[in-house]
């Protein structure tokens, strides 16, 4: 009786390790996605726009796991009591994935370089959205999500 309480136990504890280690995980992709964001601004501020349309492609493909780990894994354990519920976050990461596709399709028919500066404002002011969202959607799971599950 004793051992199979202490068997629950340590399959508990195992199960909440893992878990640590997945936020963990995301957490640390939230920063290499971050990272990535910077490097597209950079770029496209430089008006390289074949080297952001890359580092954006980049940042589409992490984010497209990530969001499916969390939308499998993570969010559908939320409990009722949760700070928000689950429908925000997919709500957000629905709209972070239309607003990353809306800005490959921006850049898709640029060519490489721009050396226009009104331009590559232009770019730059179109990304906002993106950044913003993404900012405050890492926040929040933060917060929340990863806190409570
Ligand atoms: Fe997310
Ligand atoms: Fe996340």
């Amino acid at each position: 009786m004793i051992a199979r309480m202490s068997d629950r136990s340590g399959a508990l504890r195992d199960q909440h390790d893992a878990l640590r280690d997945e936020h963990d995980a995301l957490r640390d992709e939230h920063d290499a996605m971050r990272d990535l964001l910077e490097q597209v601004r950079v770029e496209l501020l430089g008006g390289e726009v074949a080297a952001a349309r890359d580092a954006l492609r980049r940042l589409g493909a992490m984010q497209g796991a990530h969001i499916a780990r969390e939308n499998t894994a993570l969010i559908p354990r939320l409990g009722p009591a949760a700070r928000w519920p689950a429908r925000v976050y997919l709500a957000e990461h629905a709209k972070l994935e239309a607003l990353h596709a809306d800005l490959l399709e921006l850049l898709a028919p640029l060519p490489g370089r721009c050396a226009d500066a009104r331009l590559r404002l232009a770019l730059l002011d179109a990304l906002a959205p993106f950044k913003h969202l993404l900012e405050h959607h890492f926040e929040r799971e933060q917060q929340g999500l990863f806190i409570e599950v």
